[in-house]
């Protein structure tokens, strides 16, 4: 315990208290944003996560009391008391977080466990303290959403997890407290305002959400600082802005990799892969990617290819491009203990491999066998790992898929005292183990960017938060199980809302045998999650588009048609993303936090604000209820206009997932391609739905770093529906990129017209079933249909 405060300074947006056992400091990083630091471990923050820090201008008032110290920024009132006990208020003094006044007491567990352990019942943890604890008050009407990748539910009152990066093959199911992935933030909801929490902590940390008792949840870690960050909504999305503003946003990636891609353990020999490929073209289903898995390499070597199976790689991947393919490949990080392997030598003379505490090499055992884990904790590995990133790029690879990054062990988990160089401050395992995938995707990140030139495409297992500025996630090895599948939304959504805008699943399920039903719904899923990857485990039955029979064939390919349709919503969306942190996939509470009833929505999401997506989870169903909020909604597929505010019951028979479009929306939209960049992108399709609207369309060169020195165009465009006529107001307002559509074609849905007028002439127009199209000129500045 800190004990009393006995006095306190400010400097600048610091704010350094003396209690009479240690120091504690507030820190304004905005008027919306407050962190709490006890430097306990090390003296100053120690954040993999948050790179730079910008505060922004905010007025502070403070006001010293007997018993507290009371902060006010433009936004929120911290009051700071003994023991650094801090609560928070908005400036109507209402409470948004609270400290709990009280000890922890947990719920009881009875009786004698061990009875239970013998016939391998799985049992949960005692009740125990952490060296570092920060407990708060519950109202009870708390909604918390987040962590990252977790199983379970969008809202996770009532649950306790832990944040220790974990390689289980196994079913991943409810009482599953770690996954992958290490994201240490939530957000609570509660009398429609929101606030999030980023504890900064890398140790093992811990979060009860009021399972162990409801008056108070409770975040801590084994070790570290003390150190979170408040961040004050009061709506969802501030709080989302927040935290990305802290840890960093998703960066727009390049379009390729947001067509459809096609995985498998393994792809060999080369022939096999050609084979693949061909079948793509030849059925007519767009695809822009294959992967290649761990046996294309020369025993598990990472950095080398198997010369038998992969004769020349370079004519390989020069194939495959020719046919719109691009080839992204496998490293995991254990490098294999075999004198005379290239890497293996640099790694050992140079001293990069993380050591036992007496400072020899630790061996443990990944696919190579004995095998030696790189410390990504040190600058100078990263600087070599990301420089052998050559090698790949050199082979024509486009992509680096970073698997195994735990990191996993095959011979029991790596001991707490592997040693790690840690930039400086040298640290054990417990310390790095939830940062190692981040710091590896950061290496993979830099080397690609630096010999590619491009906006690097890396995909990792395992991360922390904040690795979202360097690579895309998917959610490990799943199982093709319509359970899975409906765990897939939830834990998509809050990965997304947990800053991994680009994310996704096995589509279809990694292990066990996939069904032609459960791949016909995983696709229809697949097609709006942002990574939209079929991949499958070694031995299970084939799951490409085609593997089953016609029908499932025809609904893969009308879902990826559909995504490839819809790419430059996306990308819009990923343009959104890069500026805001906001996800792709969102849950429909972000946009309608008035709306109780969207608070806990588990199986139907919002793909940007304006598509709401309800897929079909289960087996065998046709028909289910959807939420629509309020406001009108088209159905994509039928036309119908419906009033939301309400469930509606709607038929899905297996071609069919409910999509339903937002009234005033306007989705700019691409002809068929079977992959990005086949053709020149001349022509946007803006498919109008009426109702009053504006929206902004992004394009550019969509895969160099151009964008940032300004080459982009933005469009603005307003629909304003008046008596008789529906008026389209259209207005660059950016342009620097010069070799952008050359024709934009307006398809107003659903709406038969008597004329059109543009910029006051009147033009033809072509009737397409209920829909009315018409062309225009980039220049073009105003349309009015009369209907
Ligand atoms: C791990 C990955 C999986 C991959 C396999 C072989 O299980 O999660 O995606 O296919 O390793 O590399």
């Amino acid at each position: 315990m800190l004990g009393k405060i006995k006095n306190y300074k400010r400097e600048g947006n610091k704010f350094l208290f003396n209690f009479e056992n240690g120091e504690g400091i507030l820190e304004i990083i905005s008027s919306k944003i407050i962190n709490v630091f006890v430097p306990i471990k090390y003296k100053e923050h120690n954040s993999k996560s948050i790179e730079n820090i910008n505060l922004k201008d905010t007025n502070v008032i403070e006001k010293r009391f007997e018993d507290k110290v009371e902060i006010e920024t433009d936004d929120v009132i911290a009051v700071v008391y003994d023991n650094f006990k801090v609560d928070f208020y908005d400036k109507q003094r209402n409470p948004l977080c609270l400290e709990y006044d009280g000890e922890r007491n947990p719920f009881i567990r009875r009786g004698n466990v061990s009875i239970a352990e013998g016939e391998g019942i799985s049992t949960q943890a005692d009740f125990k303290h952490h060296k570092i604890e920060v407990i708060k008050k519950m109202f009870g009407d708390e909604y918390f959403y987040g962590f990252g990748e977790k199983t379970g539910h969008l809202n996770k009152k009532g649950y306790y997890y832990e944040m220790w990066n974990t390689d289980d093959p196994k079913p991943h199911v409810e009482n599953y407290t770690t996954l992958y992935k290490s994201i240490p933030f939530f957000m609570t909801l509660r009398q429609k305002t929101a606030y999030g929490i980023f504890f900064d902590n890398t140790f093992k940390s811990y979060f009860d959400m009021g399972k162990e008792n409801s008056e108070y949840y409770y975040f801590g870690a084994d070790n570290g600082n003390l150190d979170y960050y408040f961040i004050y909504g009061p709506s969802a999305i501030e709080v989302i802005e927040g935290y990305t503003y802290l840890t960093g946003r998703t960066p727009l990636p390049q379009m390729w990799t947001l067509g459809y891609q096609q995985c498998r353990w393994s792809y060999t020999p080369e022939s096999r892969v050609m084979e693949i490929a061909q079948n793509f073209r030849k059925r007519d289903i767009p695809c822009d990617v294959i992967y290649l898995d761990i046996d294309y390499m020369d025993g598990y070597r990472v950095f080398t290819w198997d010369r038998e199976k992969f004769k020349n790689p370079n004519e390989f991947t020069e194939k495959l491009k020719e046919q719109g393919f691009k080839v992204v490949t496998i490293i995991d990080p254990g490098v294999k203990k075999d004198k005379g392997y290239y890497i293996y030598d640099e790694g050992i003379e140079n001293g990069y491999f993380a050591t036992d505490k007496d400072g020899i090499p630790y061996v443990n055992e990944v696919w190579p066998g004995d095998s030696l884990y790189p410390d990504f904790s040190d600058e100078k590995v990263r600087k070599w790992w990301s420089e052998k990133q050559k090698v790949m790029v050199d082979s024509g690879v486009a992509g680096i898929w970073n698997d195994m990054n735990e990191p996993a062990s095959f011979r029991g988990p790596l001991p707490d005292d592997v040693q790690f160089k840690n930039d400086g401050f040298p640290t054990d395992h417990t310390e790095i183990h939830n940062v190692y995938g981040h710091l590896m995707s950061k290496a993979t990140y830099e080397g690609i960017k630096r010999y590619t030139g491009k906006r690097p495409f890396v995909i990792t297992r395992a991360c922390f938060a904040g690795t979202q500025k360097y690579s895309t996630v998917w959610t490990g090895d799943n199982h093709s199980f319509f359970e899975h599948l409906r765990m897939a939304v939830p834990m998509l959504l809050n990965l997304g809302l947990s800053g991994f805008a680009f994310c996704g699943t096995d589509v279809g399920g990694f292990q066990f045998d996939c069904t032609p039903e459960l791949l016909s719904r995983w696709v229809q899923v697949g097609c709006f999650t942002p990574l939209f990857r079929n991949h499958s485990c070694i031995h299970t039955r084939d799951q490409e588009p085609w593997a089953f029979d016609e029908k499932t064939e025809e609904i893969n390919r009308k879902y990826i048609k559909l995504r490839y349709k819809m790419l430059p919503y996306l990308y819009d969306l990923f343009y959104e993303a890069e500026n805001t942190g906001l996800p792709i996939m969102r849950p429909l509470f972000i946009h309608y936090m008035d709306d109780e009833k969207t608070y806990e929505l588990n199986d139907e999401f919002l793909w940007g604000e304006n598509m709401l997506v309800a897929p079909i989870l289960e087996q065998g169903k046709t028909f289910r209820g959807v939420y629509l909020p309020k406001g009108s909604w088209y159905d994509y597929f039928t036309g119908e206009k419906i009033e939301g505010g309400r469930v509606i019951l709607k038929d899905a028979p297996i071609d069919i997932c409910p999509i339903y479009i937002k009234e005033g929306s306007i989705i700019p939209t691409f002809n068929e391609m079977s992959y990005v960049g086949q053709n020149r992108f001349d022509e946007l399709v803006l498919e109008v739905y009426r109702g009053n609207g504006t929206y902004v369309h992004y394009e550019d060169d969509k895969e160099s770093f151009n964008y940032k020195e300004g080459e982009y165009n933005l469009y603005k465009i307003e629909q304003v529906v008046e008596d008789g006529k529906i008026i389209i107001n259209f207005s660059i307002q950016h342009k620097e990129y010069n070799d952008g559509y050359k024709k934009i074609k307006v398809k107003l849905k659903n709406s038969l017209v008597k004329s059109v007028y543009a910029d006051g002439k009147e033009i033809e127009f072509i009737q397409e079933g209920n829909d009315t199209v018409v062309e225009m000129n980039v220049e073009d500045k105003q349309f009015i249909f009369l209907i």
